[in-house]
């Protein structure tokens, strides 16, 4: 799968993939065949599959593939509904929006339903948007997956100080029991706007978590999370049935 040998261990019982590539177009075209063949999967057994998408710059050119031939037509969008990790408070179409930029790059370019594009309102009151989008959550995926009301992919991206979604290290959020939190990040925040973010419980929801994530300046933290065993990271919180890790510009000999 990928360039340099593949890593295949264990986070507790559970199976945590890492595949690394040379260049980020091809670690995004190795996980858009993922998604491809995760849809098509949920689709043999359920009317529609759930997709939760990631938030900042890296996920730009997985989904501007996404929304190109001939990955566009290999996924039912009419049958897709389209979650948000995480959204910056801010309006849907400023440019800090989580939304804005999975809109321009992706969904203004596949036929999902506009009634099954669940952005998170940034714009709203945050804590009052959470518990709305929490709910959301609880009954579209009761609807669509009764049996087992689970995300079919969740997919989040890495920051240099091992944050996911809008989950900061040492932040209070990481202990809430709800699925969706309004957060204040840390002044290192980029950008350092209030957030709306997926719970380490809310991630929990997903039958396949995948991490994206690029650049060699990267490569510390990776390195630093999938060694942390004391839960230093949020990222190294976030579990569920399958992990797979998508990396470019680093090694996975060097992991
Ligand atoms: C956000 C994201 C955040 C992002 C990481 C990596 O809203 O910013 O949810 O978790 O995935 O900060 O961002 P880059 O892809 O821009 O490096």
């Amino acid at each position: 799968m990928g360039a340099a040998g593949d890593i295949a261990d264990y986070q507790g019982d559970r199976l945590v993939s890492v595949y690394c590539f040379p260049e980020k177009e091809a670690a995004a075209a190795a996980l858009a065949e993922k998604i491809v063949k995760t849809s098509t999967a949920a689709l043999e057994r359920r009317r529609c599959f759930s997709l939760v998408l990631a938030g900042g710059s890296t996920p730009g050119a997985l989904y501007e593939l996404l929304a190109t031939e001939p990955w566009r037509k290999r996924i039912d969008w009419c049958r897709a509904h389209v979650f948000f990790g995480d959204e910056r408070c801010v309006p849907f179409d400023h440019r800090y929006s989580n939304y804005a930029m999975a809109y321009g790059s992706l969904l203004s370019a596949v036929p999902v339903p506009p009634n099954q594009v669940h952005r998170i309102h940034g714009e709203g009151d945050p804590a009052r948007e959470a518990e709305t989008y929490g709910h959301l959550i609880e009954t579209t995926l009761s609807s669509i997956s009764p049996e087992q009301p689970l995300f079919d992919l969740v997919l989040l991206g890495l920051g240099a100080d091992g944050h996911t979604a809008s989950l900061y290290p040492g932040d209070t959020a990481l202990q809430s029991s709800g699925l969706v939190t309004a957060v204040d990040p840390p002044k290192t925040a980029s950008p350092p706007v209030p957030r709306i973010s997926l719970t380490l419980e809310g991630i929990k929801l997903a039958r396949t978590l995948c991490f994206l994530v690029h650049g060699s300046s990267k490569k510390d933290i990776v390195q630093a999370v999938r060694a942390d065993t004391e839960g230093r990271y949020p990222a190294a919180l976030a579990v569920a049935e399958t992990v797979s890790w998508y990396l470019s510009g680093m090694e996975c000999d060097e992991l």
